[in-house]
């Protein structure tokens, strides 16, 4: 697995849930790992939610349209001391985020495992300023966002947040997937349950572009400012 330089892995998690800027509270309607190292195998069962670790028994109601903010941190808690470098991920982390639902009939007790999922947005690499989404999520002091798809039926579902980070993704499983799954109920008139749907794992190739990737070019993880793809299915739209 990729370790970093130092010797040590710093990396992170998602530990907590906001909706339309309401902090939910440390590890409330959250599954996410009691440790911050990644999944790198992309046939691990662990690619659905993370690391086994933590599991809420709350589920956070939200409507249809709600902007639902995922907090990463270097570990339970953040900061492991004043000025920590790795808050809110390691700045070497960088990557695109992305965000999966599934329905389930109990999102605090269905298995994450044989679900159906679709990828409900993605950032990446903004290529003409040589950014990417973990640079934007570090900007946004630690907080990535999605919105709830107008048109989903209503239900309760997962969510999945996951970060991909590529520093050494030029090696074999070097890639560093990060995920959590926060438990929703989603209150909607909308009626879609999407069909074009993926299984996880299964969804991934290791030697997919977007995941067995140099983006050091020069020096520089810039992926040498050409366009990147985040791996996976595109965004549905509604
Ligand atoms: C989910 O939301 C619906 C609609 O607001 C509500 O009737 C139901 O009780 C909620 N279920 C849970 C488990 O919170």
């Amino acid at each position: 697995m990729g370790q970093s330089v130092v010797g040590f892995v710093l990396c992170g998690l998602v530990t907590k849930i906001s909706v339309n800027s309401v902090d939910q509270g440390q590890l409330v309607g959250l599954r996410a790992p009691n440790n911050p190292n990644p999944v790198v195998n992309v046939n691990d069962p662990n690619m659905a939610c993370g690391q086994p670790g933590y599991r809420s028994n709350v589920i956070i109601n939200v409507k249809a349209g709600d902007k639902i903010g995922a907090f990463w941190g270097h570990a339970i808690g953040g900061a492991q001391w004043p000025g920590d470098p790795a808050e809110y991920i390691d700045r070497s982390h960088k990557g695109p985020i992305m965000n999966y639902m599934a329905k389930v009939d109990n999102a605090a007790t269905s298995s994450a495992a044989g679900l159906k999922w679709f990828k409900v947005s993605e950032e990446s690499f903004h290529a003409g300023q040589k950014r990417w989404a973990v640079d934007d999520m570090v900007a946004n002091k630690g907080w990535s966002y999605t919105t709830i798809p107008t048109c989903v039926a209503p239900g309760q579902y997962l969510l999945r947040v996951e970060l991909l980070a590529l520093h050494s993704a030029y090696g074999n499983m070097g890639a560093q997937f990060y995920q959590s799954c926060a438990q929703l109920n989603v209150s909607s008139s909308g009626t879609l349950v999407p069909t074009q749907t993926v299984s996880i794992p299964g969804l991934y190739q290791q030697n997919d572009p977007s995941i067995l990737i140099q983006i050091w070019v020069n020096g520089k993880d810039d992926n040498g400012g050409r366009p990147y793809k985040a791996p996976g299915p595109t965004p549905m739209t509604c």
